[in-house]
């Protein structure tokens, strides 16, 4: 499919594309739904992501085409006209980077045509929308020598994704796709931005991602009161103590307020256990990664899905039967769901020899429990976004 995109362009934009620019998608191996409360995430972007063959225009239109949204035809807008609103379809996205780029020097005559070509299932976690966001920003950065650097890009593209898009999403998702490199595990303090790079180095045990392939539904709107559960508990907590996020808490400092505060709604409680919880598991995760100890690291996925299924309750039961039917399938050291849930994908700890037979045993009991049979896709540590050619 890439090599037909220089081909492509011309046929559509009538002019030839002048750079090729790729941001990878993502699979978070653990911390989920922490970074919205100032936690700990444990990300690896992936090699599956999106490519934007690109070509600067210097009359401020945007024009963006995608290979995977081709019913949408071209969608054109101008730099100088864009707003929150906008029905732009699936462009909200780059629009929406465009926008931000605007505070942060793109000129109002600077504008683009971009051809997208994207390898990742849309709506499955693993962050088609961001890889979409951080291209278009690395591309904007690039043609106009905005100066930015990887965090700000990143960051440019969360600010999108939250107006634009309506999302009201933390950063991992545009940080790993922009600042990802091959064979790490990004641990990323959310609160303060400051994060490591942990070596996933093992050549006995591999990740696997698995798709229930059923969608997201109204995942925004899910995703969005999640969050305001989290701010009524963080309100609540912050009666008893100073506090700025949910994750200046360890889970027994969070237990002991509770013996004389109630939190309203209750579910409200239940959501910032699992955020407490989940971020110390995180923590532990990369120690455990650090030491090799792959059985721990998996009895920890298994122990963030039933968090997420019990006490944040974004799974269902696709996401349930495919991390059971994964757990109970050989070689399997740990299963949990990935991204924001509601659908999608879980991810695998599985020692490599057994991968084969660990798909087919997996697909059997999760079609055996749903009628449907799920995807595998690989799952390999890899770099962030950049240009890969200038044509
Ligand atoms: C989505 C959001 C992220 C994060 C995850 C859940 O992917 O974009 O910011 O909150 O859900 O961990």
């Amino acid at each position: 499919m890439i090599q037909t995109l220089p081909e492509e362009f011309i046929r559509l934009f009538g002019r030839r594309g002048e750079a090729l620019f790729f941001a990878p998608g993502r699979v978070n191996l653990i911390g989920e739904y922490t970074d919205i409360s100032g936690g700990h995430v444990l990300p690896c972007a992936l090699a599956q992501g999106t490519y934007g063959l690109a070509a600067r225009r210097d009359d401020g239109r945007l024009r963006f085409y995608s290979l995977n949204f081709a019913a949408d035809g071209l969608i054109e807008t101008r730099t100088v006209d864009l707003a929150p609103g906008r029905a732009l379809g699936w462009a909200v996205y780059p629009a929406g980077v465009a926008d931000r780029l605007r505070r942060r020097g793109l000129p109002g005559d600077g504008g683009l045509d971009v051809l997208y070509y994207g390898d990742l299932p849309p709506g499955a976690g693993l962050s088609s929308s961001a890889s979409i966001e951080v291209l278009t920003a690395v591309i904007l950065n690039d043609f106009y020598d905005l100066g930015l650097g990887l965090l700000d890009l990143a960051l440019a593209a969360q600010e999108a994704e939250n107006e634009f898009a309506g999302l009201a999403c933390g950063i991992m998702d545009q940080f790993a796709s922009a600042l990802g490199r091959p064979g790490q595990a990004i641990l990323l303090n959310c609160g303060d931005l400051s994060h490591q790079y942990r070596p996933f180095r093992s050549g006995e045990v591999g990740l696997v991602i698995a798709d229930t392939l059923k969608r997201r539904a109204l995942a925004e709107s899910k995703y969005n009161q999640r969050r305001a559960e989290c701010e009524a508990a963080l309100a609540a907590l912050k009666t008893r103590r100073p506090l700025s996020n949910l994750c200046d808490l360890d889970p027994d400092e969070f237990e002991s307020l509770l013996e004389d505060l109630v939190i309203a709604p209750p579910e409200a409680g239940r959501r910032a256990r699992h955020v407490i919880g989940e971020n110390r598991r995180t923590l532990s995760a990369a120690e455990a990664l650090d030491r090799g100890d792959f059985a721990e690291f998996g009895r920890l996925l298994n122990a963030s899905h039933h968090s997420l299924a019990h006490d944040f309750e974004v799974t269902g039961p696709e996401l349930d039967a495919l991390a059971e039917a994964a757990r109970s399938a050989p070689g399997c050291l740990g299963s949990r769901m990935t991204g924001a849930g509601f659908g999608g994908c879980v991810v695998s700890l599985v020692y490599r020899e057994a991968i084969p037979d660990f798909q087919r045993e997996t697909a059997a009991r999760y079609e055996q429990q749903t009628g449907r049979r799920p995807l595998f896709y690989p799952a390999e540590a890899s770099a962030g976004a950049g240009k890969l050619e200038t044509l």
